[in-house]
C-alpha cells in the first residue's frame, strides 16, 4: 500500500481533476462600499439589535433576511465588515432563497468539494478530535474558509436547519460555532510584531485536508496580514488550518511563529463570540476578517445540519496605510453606530 501514513493512496494519485485549475476573478464592487454608514435603512426594520460582544457578533432581531430590500443589504454587508459576523434567528428562508439572497453579495464562490455548486452541506462533528489523525488533519480547527484558493470567499452565510441533541437528551444542545476577530487579533499585537508580520509571507496548503483537489488551490504564498477593502482595517490573516509555514523563516523560527499565532488565536476569548444554534438562525460573516471554528463533539452529529453559501471575496491586498482597529475605531464618528465605542481598551 501506498503511503497510507501520509493519504497519498492509491485513489489519490489515479484522481484526475474533474476542473480545470482555477485562475484569479475580479469580483464586483463590495456591495459595502454602497451602504450608508449610518445602516438607518436596515436598522429601522429591526426591532433590537444585540451586540453578544465587544469586539465581534451582533444579533439583528425582529427582521426576516427574506424581506430585505437591496438598499437594506448593502447595509447589513456593511455591518457584517464592521462587526466580522452578524446573526438572525428564526428566518423563513429557503435554500432558493439563500441561493438568491448570497447573488446580491457577488459571484456564488464553488467550494472545491461541493456536490451542489450553488451551497455546502455542513453537517456535524464528532469523533475524537484529539487524536492524531484528528489534530495533524486540523479537522476541528479555527479557519477562514478556503484561505488556499486564489480568491477566498468573503460573505458566507450558514443556515442551520436541524439542531442536535446530546446522546440520551432530548434538549438541543451542541454543535455550536465560535468566531474570533482578525482585525482584533492584529490590533492587540505589539507594534513591533505587526510590523514583523506585515513583512513575512504565509504558505497557505491545501494539501494536507483536500489532498484530491489541490488544483483547487494548491499552495499559495500570502502576507499574514490583509487590508479590508471596504473598512481599510488591517488584520491578521492566519490561518491554523490551512498555513503550512513562514516563507522566509527557517524551520523551528516558523514552527515556533506558527505555535505564537495558534496561542494569540486559542487564547482569545476577549475576541470571541460563540453562538448556539436553533433551526432557522442564520449567521453571516466576513471571511476576510473573521476565523471561525465548528466546536465538534457531545452531540449526535447526525442532528446538525446547514447550508452554507458564499461569494468570491477579491485576491488578498494588503494596504500599508490601512488602518488598526484601534485607529478606525478612533476616527468613527459617534452616529455610525452599531459599533460598540465603549469598554475597548483606550475608549
Ligand atoms: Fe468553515
Amino acid at each position: 500500500m501506498i503511503g497510507a501514513h501520509t493519504g497519498l493512496t492509491e485513489k489519490v494519485l489515479a484522481y484526475k481533476p474533474i476542473d480545470p485549475p482555477v485562475e484569479e476573478i475580479q469580483p464586483p464592487k463590495d456591495r459595502a462600499f454602497f451602504a450608508d454608514p449610518r445602516k438607518k435603512s436596515l436598522l429601522s426594520a429591526v426591532t433590537d439589535i444585540k451586540h453578544l460582544t465587544p469586539y465581534i457578533g451582533t444579533e439583528l432581531v425582529g427582521v426576516q433576511l427574506s424581506q430585505l430590500n437591496e438598499k437594506q443589504k448593502d447595509e447589513l454587508a456593511l455591518l457584517v465588515a464592521e462587526r466580522g459576523v452578524v446573526f438572525f434567528r428564526n428566518q423563513d428562508l429557503t435554500l432558493e432563497g439563500q441561493h438568491e439572497f448570497t447573488k446580491h453579495f457577488g459571484i456564488q464562490d464553488k467550494d472545491p468539494n461541493q456536490v451542489d455548486p450553488r451551497h455546502v452541506t455542513i453537517l456535524g462533528r464528532g469523533g475524537d478530535i484529539r487524536s492524531y489523525e484528528h489534530a495533524s488533519s486540523a479537522f476541528a480547527e479555527f479557519h477562514s474558509d478556503h484561505s488556499f484558493e486564489i480568491n477566498p470567499p468573503s460573505y458566507t452565510l450558514l443556515r442551520i436547519v436541524k439542531t442536535p441533541e446530546p446522546l440520551g437528551s432530548n434538549i438541543p444542545l451542541g454543535g455550536d460555532t465560535i468566531w474570533t476577530s482578525q482585525t482584533a487579533l492584529f490590533d492587540k499585537l505589539s507594534p513591533t510584531f505587526q510590523k514583523t508580520f506585515e513583512g513575512l509571507h504565509a504558505v497557505h496548503s491545501s494539501e494536507h485536508i483536500f489532498i484530491n483537489t489541490i488544483n483547487s488551490g494548491g499552495t499559495t504564498f500570502r502576507l499574514p496580514v490583509r487590508t479590508h477593502p471596504v473598512t481599510e482595517q488591517k488584520a491578521l490573516f492566519y490561518n491554523p488550518a490551512f498555513v503550512i509555514n513562514i516563507a522566509e523563516l527557517k524551520g523551528y523560527e516558523s514552527l515556533h511563529t506558527l505555535n505564537f499565532l495558534r496561542e494569540h488565536l486559542h487564547s482569545a476569548d476577549d475576541l470571541t463570540v460563540r453562538w448556539h444554534w436553533t433551526a432557522g438562525s442564520v449567521a453571516l460573516w466576513d471571511n476576510r476578517v473573521a476565523i471561525h471554528r465548528a466546536v465538534p463533539g457531545g452531540y449526535n452529529t447526525e442532528e446538525r445540519e446547514g447550508k452554507r453559501t458564499a461569494v468570491f471575496g477579491e485576491k488578498p491586498i494588503y494596504n500599508p496605510k490601512g488602518k488598526t482597529l484601534s485607529e478606525w475605531l478612533r476616527e468613527r464618528k459617534r452616529d455610525e453606530l452599531p459599533v460598540i465605542k465603549t469598554g475597548l481598551d483606550g475608549f
